[in-house]
């Protein structure tokens, strides 16, 4: 099979030069992710390997089928960035690396709440600039606050885990609560987890349900001064809505891995003033938010796993036709 592979890093490509022996596969490596825009550079290949900041629209899938692409496999859980019904309909077959480390995203999670409620931001900035005082700086502690998971999925569980550790109270919310959640918190309505955290995890799919799902709405139920920690999708998060209640005080920090446009910056090397979104820009700006460039997945243990599951699936299709990882749902684990 040759495959055309989006997104691969210079520190990944002597894991593609052995799989051409252990696999039989030939690669071919792309520069620009795959688009409406950059879909006419696909020429003679069967699979495709694809990452989160690809965008297999309609469009894209009706030239890939046209052009003999049969499979595509992408890199990610996530999947919101490839049209599902498109690739049913024009006949494509696409997998997924269902998990390749939660722990790697949940790690991430705590990290960046950590920063938030630490005001690292400010910490980094003050030292920087050679002043050593503590003014501003006092936090909270995470073990001391109620923390409420929106999806308890195999990361939501993780950082279910971390939580543990800290000694937090831990709420979940789910459409679909599973038993083994049930032994790491206490699952209550959606309201009720809005109204009673002091800091609220995003770990859910996005999907045509779960969009905007932090909303002007959502945020009114939230308690003051909560903090929003957002690893999974910048789509689940109506981010002016955020901005508004930052500037409030309604939340007093927010941390986020994902942004909903991100495909803008993300994986680029792009001065701020360069970025077209006000929203995102001012967001950056403040002193109690911490951002990090869509990097929770990005530990050495969790891209060996997703590029060999990848690889592992492309295979499948092409000795069978059929993959175990197929997504078989929109947005998925997707
Ligand atoms: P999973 O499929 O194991 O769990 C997702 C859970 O969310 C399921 O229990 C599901 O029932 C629940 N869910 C579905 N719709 C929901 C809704 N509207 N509200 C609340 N919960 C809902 O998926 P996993 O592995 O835990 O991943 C979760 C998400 O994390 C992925 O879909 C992906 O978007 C994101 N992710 C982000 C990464 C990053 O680098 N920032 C890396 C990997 C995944």
């Amino acid at each position: 099979m040759h495959i055309r592979v989006y997104g691969a890093q210079a520190d990944e490509l002597a894991a593609y030069q052995k799989a051409e022996s252990k696999y039989g596969f030939t690669f071919e490596f792309a520069k620009a992710p795959l688009s409406e825009e950059t879909v006419d550079e696909v020429h003679d290949c069967d699979g495709i390997i694809l990452v989160t900041t690809c965008h297999v629209t309609g469009k894209v899938a009706q030239t890939l089928a046209q052009r003999g692409v049969k499979y595509l496999a992408t890199r990610s859980a996530g999947s919101d960035h490839v049209d599902y019904d498109a690739v049913i309909k024009y006949g494509l077959h696409c997998a997924n690396v269902p998990f390749y480390a939660p722990e790697a995203i949940a790690e991430h999670t705590i990290l960046m709440a950590l920063l938030v409620l630490r005001h690292g931001k400010k910490s980094f900035e003050m030292v920087r600039s050679g002043d050593f005082t503590m003014t501003g700086l006092k936090g909270r502690q995470l073990g001391q606050l109620t923390a409420g998971v929106l999806g308890t999925g195999r990361i939501g569980r993780t950082t279910m885990t971390l939580l543990n550790g800290f000694g937090t109270r831990v709420l979940g919310w789910d459409p679909y609560p599973n038993a083994a959640a049930e032994k790491l918190g206490t699952y209550v309505s959606k309201e009720e987890l809005l109204k009673e955290s002091d800091i609220i995890f995003l770990h859910c799919p996005l999907t045509s349900d779960s969009y905007h799902l932090i909303c002007e709405e959502t945020l009114a139920q939230m308690k003051p001064g909560a903090v929003l920690v957002n690893t999974a999708r910048g789509g689940l998060v109506d981010h002016a809505a955020v901005l508004k209640a930052l500037e409030s005080g309604k939340l007093s920090g927010f941390a986020f891995d994902v942004y909903e446009n991100e495909s803008e910056f993300v994986r680029r090397k792009l001065p701020v003033d360069q970025i077209s979104d006000p929203v995102f820009k001012e967001l950056l700006r403040r002193e109690n938010t911490a951002y990090s460039a869509h990097v929770a997945f990005y530990t050495d243990g969790a891209i060996n796993n997703m590029i060999e599951v990848t690889l592992d699936n492309l295979k499948e299709y092409e000795m069978t036709g059929q993959c175990r990882n197929e997504i078989k749902v929109e947005g998925g684990t997707v």
